[in-house]
């Protein structure tokens, strides 16, 4: 079967294109099981290809075995398809299909942890060759004056909680920043970084595309394990100074070799998970085909003044050396639609699209490589979801203190029709479906050109036709209204602006002199029908929250 990787905008398209994230959960079900499946997504391919929302590649969350304590992001077979999913020939086909259609595959990589069911864990807590120095395990530091053995350091979970867990097999203590199920691997040691690049070369051999990392910056702690200094905080997490349990001086080495091996497969990209640090920290990470997430656009609310502080920090951190990444929305985070929506007390489900369509503007037309979570180009937003109904065993294991929310509302089902079910499945829906999916749901949107989808649509298309959009400069443009933002895109050949009105009033942008012998005019919009320049080209006057994308077009007359 081909496996070869398309050629639609060549090598560099992990620059140029536009990547979608399947939760493979709740994207489609095929075979009515309640949860989402490989089929099911090869089935959907054409949705996401040149004749659909035309993105250029996918990345897949984790579709390993999985005892599903993190929903997928506890590994217990890094090699396999977990069969919730399918099978190998199902992976095979996604595969072909995906390439056929132009779109690239791009994995999720958990390699910091294991869950503690894989056959690692179980041979090294036994203390089995060549496995028994695989994992963090460490001695008691001690007793407590009432005898209990004492955790090796002061290191705590993310998920809170001490960061040990004594293993009564083994008799000592290993280490976990996220859930006791999910098992550190000491990444110093030398066998289990073979492992992990014989494992990488595997599926790069099967055709993948790239690798977005989890959580990559946790690979390497201080080989002694000292305890963490304390600091002033509000959680047992904040109050650490976290100077030896991530984040380590080495970790480029390592990333450095992991780099040169996928590099060898020509055309792949990997984006890595910053865990837990400031843009600064993702900009120093990132090289050539290796992005890092960076989480600056995520944390804003809706307003010009917070987006356009955090694009000058994105813009001066990145340089113009180093390529970011753009996303709003991913699993682990509250849905943008509702989040920013709600940072600006707008409630009405028209403001709510509103947002979504002129956000959708300013994330896929940033400098950096979009990511969109599937539903977002829906304007789906968080579902509310009962602890009974919530399947994210993680956010009841936070410590108090710490405010970890329920992921399983940005998770739901992808609603492709309003038939019960939601074209998702004929049978019961792993998480609830969102109350809305009636009206808000593929087959409606694609029937609307002023849906969010359509908006995403467009944006896309022009983003395609507008190299300077792809990976020109960016610059902002100051602005007199306080609820407007402006930035110009240039680079080979084209010049483009793009206008965003974040207020219910709207506002007024100020448009640059355009480069002589040209004048700009309105090439796109958030809605079908966007507004063009003043008569005397010098402003655009944004209705509402409202955004459009400019060029400086030839004069004729
Ligand atoms: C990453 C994943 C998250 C998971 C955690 C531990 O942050 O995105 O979903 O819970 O790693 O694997």
């Amino acid at each position: 079967m081909e496996t070869h990787a398309p050629r639609r905008l060549g090598d560099d398209w992990w620059r140029r294109g536009v990547v979608y994230q399947v939760y493979p959960r709740s994207f489609a079900d095929s075979d009515g099981d309640g949860t989402g499946d490989l089929p099911g997504i090869i089935e959907k391919l054409p949705y996401l290809g040149p004749d659909g929302l035309d993105v250029d590649a996918i990345w897949l969350s984790p579709i390993y075995p999985s005892p599903g304590r993190d929903v997928g992001y506890d590994v217990s077979d890094h090699e396999a398809i977990d069969p919730l999913f399918g099978t190998a020939a199902d992976f095979e086909r996604l595969v072909a299909e995906a390439h056929r259609l132009g779109l690239r595959i791009m994995l999720d990589l958990v390699m910091n942890h294991t869950s503690d069911q894989h056959r690692w864990f179980q041979a090294s807590r036994r203390r089995e060759a060549p496995y028994a120095d695989w994992y963090l395990w460490r001695d008691s530091a001690g007793l407590s004056p009432d005898g209990q053995r004492l955790p090796p350091n002061n290191w705590v979970s993310w998920f809170g909680g001490p960061a040990w867990e004594l293993d009564p097999v083994r008799g000592q203590w290993f280490h976990h920043t996220f859930l006791p199920e999910q098992p550190e691997l000491d990444w110093r040691v030398t066998a289990v970084e073979a492992a992990q690049w014989a494992m990488v070369r595997g599926w790069l051999e099967r055709g993948v595309d790239g690798f977005r990392l989890d959580t990559f910056n946790v690979y390497l702690k201080h080989p002694d394990a000292p305890s963490n200094p304390r600091r002033r905080g509000t959680s047992a997490w904040t109050r650490q100074r976290h100077l030896y349990d991530f984040d380590q001086p080495d970790l480029p080495q390592l990333l450095g070799r992991f780099r040169a091996l996928v590099d060898s497969y020509p055309g792949t990209m990997t984006v890595g998970e910053l865990f837990a640090g400031p843009t600064e920290a993702a900009a120093a990470l990132t090289v050539d085909r290796h992005l890092v997430f960076d989480w600056e656009l995520i944390t804003r609310p809706w307003s010009a003044g917070a987006f356009r502080a955090a694009i000058r920090r994105r813009e001066r951190a990145f340089g113009p050396d180093r390529w970011p990444t753009a996303v709003l929305s991913n699993h682990d985070q509250p849905r943008h639609a509702s989040r920013l929506a709600a940072t600006a007390g707008l409630e009405s489900e028209r403001d709510r699209d509103a947002v979504a369509r002129a956000a959708a503007v300013l994330v896929l037309t940033q400098r950096g490589t979009p990511f969109v979570y599937y539903g977002e180009e829906l304007g789906m937003g968080d579902v509310a979801v009962t602890p009974d109904e919530s399947i994210d065993d993680a956010a009841t294991h936070v410590a108090p203190g710490f405010s970890w929310w329920d992921r399983s509302q940005s998770r739901t089902p992808m609603p492709w029709t309003g038939e019960p079910g939601a074209g998702f499945t004929t049978g019961t829906p792993w998480l609830k479906l969102g109350p809305d999916t009636a009206t808000r749901n593929v087959q409606a949107q694609l029937a609307d050109p002023d849906s969010v989808l359509g908006c995403y649509r467009r944006i896309i298309a022009t983003r395609r036709a507008q190299r300077s959009l792809q990976d020109g400069s960016l610059a902002i443009i100051e602005q007199t209204d306080p609820d407007v933002l402006a930035y110009r895109r240039r680079g080979s050949g084209d010049d483009v602006l793009v206008a965003v009105s974040f207020g219910g009033d709207g506002g007024a942008v100020r448009l640059p002199p355009p480069p002589k012998g040209r004048r700009w005019r309105t090439v796109v919009g958030a809605t079908r029908d966007p507004v063009q320049p003043d008569g005397d080209g010098h402003h655009v006057r944004l209705q509402g929250i409202d955004a459009v994308i400019l060029v400086a077009e030839q004069r004729t007359a």
